[in-house]
């Protein structure tokens, strides 16, 4: 196996080979793969003359409270059909973030097929995404006040930039290369948005979706992208303004609000629609993992009121995978802890301060708002005594994180 820089113009046929396979990608979008990898740094694992597996990862930014880190979102890590359990996805995912943290990105991101794999390079679970199906008839928002305007696949660079300048939060996630907007609009072929824009013309709020079926639906919103509330609820308006042709709608639940406050009877509801393609249904997941690649930047962004020292050791499971050259090996080791107004760390642990164990995936957790430590350390390898833990769950309190874009 040979791992090393993606090349376009000699990988091209291999990687969109590996794609269909995955299923990913049928004859004919190849373009959705071009834009795919325009502006992201993608890896290549050799395997008998051939790529068999690439690893893509874009440059972008995660929010923390106020402060925005550099994140690797790895946005793709497909292996082919004859080289499946060769150690090509996890050692190519590896490499790829080694050179990301060596090239100064902060902090890790991806959506993933199941949970325990990628812990294997140190991520761990972020928060859960609410996702609901409902009737547009029930939203308890009043009619759109005005018309919206059509956005179609070719609009991509202004619905990026939309995208770029949607509201953040803790947890939100900007990823710069607009070929993965334009690869996003290209993927769903039914694909449509309604957006509207301010008095220069600019795009400021809009959502993208798409039908199982035009006539009633179901339509699922991909992107509902604002600036504030209002903007937020107009678009709640415009989906209710389909509510005479098309049943049922499904969407993420949009981090500052709780659907069910914009839904008439939902139980009633959902007693009635339980079953069939219109059933109506809430659903929680966490499916995006994170991870700390540069542990200074990351514990600098922190804001801690009652000020806490300790210890911290660290196990990053990733530099099993890492070749020997790796430019990056992971953040296992021993270091002290200062938080307070400003956070810091340096690496030695201090001895007489108390110790907390942790893998890098739950310390990430604890760090990003996830779970409270005394939670971590039930269900997760975050180990330390009882004063501190609760010093710890003390010490943050953060928001949910929520990435708002989908990776
Ligand atoms: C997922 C995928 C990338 C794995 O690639 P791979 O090269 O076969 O994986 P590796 O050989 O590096 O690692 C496989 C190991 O991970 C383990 N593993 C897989 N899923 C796991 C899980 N959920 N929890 C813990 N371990 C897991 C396997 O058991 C295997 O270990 P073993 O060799 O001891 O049996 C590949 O199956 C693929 O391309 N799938 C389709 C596309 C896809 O879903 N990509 C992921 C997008 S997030």
């Amino acid at each position: 196996m040979f791992l090393r820089p993606y090349d376009p113009a000699r990988d091209f046929e291999d990687a969109c080979r590996i794609w269909k396979e995955v299923g990913w990608m049928e004859d004919g979008q190849e373009e959705i793969e071009k834009s795919f990898l325009d502006g992201s740094t993608a890896w290549a694992a050799e395997w008998n003359g051939h790529v068999e597996s690439l690893v893509t990862v874009a440059p972008g930014e995660m929010r923390y409270l106020d402060a925005d880190l550099r994140l690797a979102a790895v946005t793709g890590v497909v292996v082919g059909r004859v080289a499946r359990k060769q150690g090509l996805g996890m050692r190519l995912t590896a490499k790829a973030l080694a050179e990301a943290a060596a090239n100064g990105a902060q902090v890790g991101g991806l959506s993933i097929f199941d949970q325990g794999f990628y812990d294997k390079l140190g991520f761990g679970t972020g928060g859960y995404e609410h996702s609901f199906t409902f009737d547009p008839a029930d939203l308890t928002v009043p009619n759109p006040s005005r018309p919206p305007i059509r956005l179609t696949k070719d609009d991509w660079e202004r619905v990026h930039a939309a995208r770029r300048k949607g509201r953040r939060g803790h947890g939100s996630c900007i990823l710069h290369p607009a070929g993965l907007t334009r690869a996003d609009m290209l993927w769903e072929k039914k694909a449509f948005g309604l957006g509207y824009t301010n008095e220069d013309g600019e795009l400021t709020h809009f959502l993208w979706a798409s039908p199982k079926n035009v006539a009633h639906g179901p339509y699922t919103v991909w992107w509902l992208v604002y600036r504030n509330g209002a903007q937020l609820l107009e678009l709640f308006s415009l989906l209710k303004s389909w509510s005479d042709q098309v049943h049922t709608v499904e969407i993420g639940e949009p981090p500052e609000i709780q659907m069910q406050d914009l839904l008439r009877q939902p139980f009633r509801t959902r007693r009635t629609r339980r079953e069939g393609k219109h059933r109506l249904e809430s659903r929680a997941a966490a499916y995006y993992q994170w991870r700390i690649l540069d542990l200074p930047a990351c514990i600098a962004s922190m804001r801690v009121s009652a000020p806490l020292r300790f210890a911290l050791h660290l196990h990053d499971p990733i530099g099993r995978y890492l070749p020997e050259n790796a430019p990056w090996r992971g953040l296992t080791g021993e270091y002290t802890l200062s938080l307070g107004e400003t956070c810091t760390v340096h690496p030695g642990g201090e001895t007489g301060l108390p110790v907390l164990e942790a893998s890098v995936g739950a310390f990430t957790r604890w760090w990003l708002g996830v779970l409270p430590a005394s939670s971590l350390a039930l269900t997760d390898d975050f180990q330390a005594p009882p004063a501190l833990l609760s010093a710890l769950d003390e010490a943050l309190c953060l928001p949910q994180p929520h990435p708002r874009w989908e990776f």
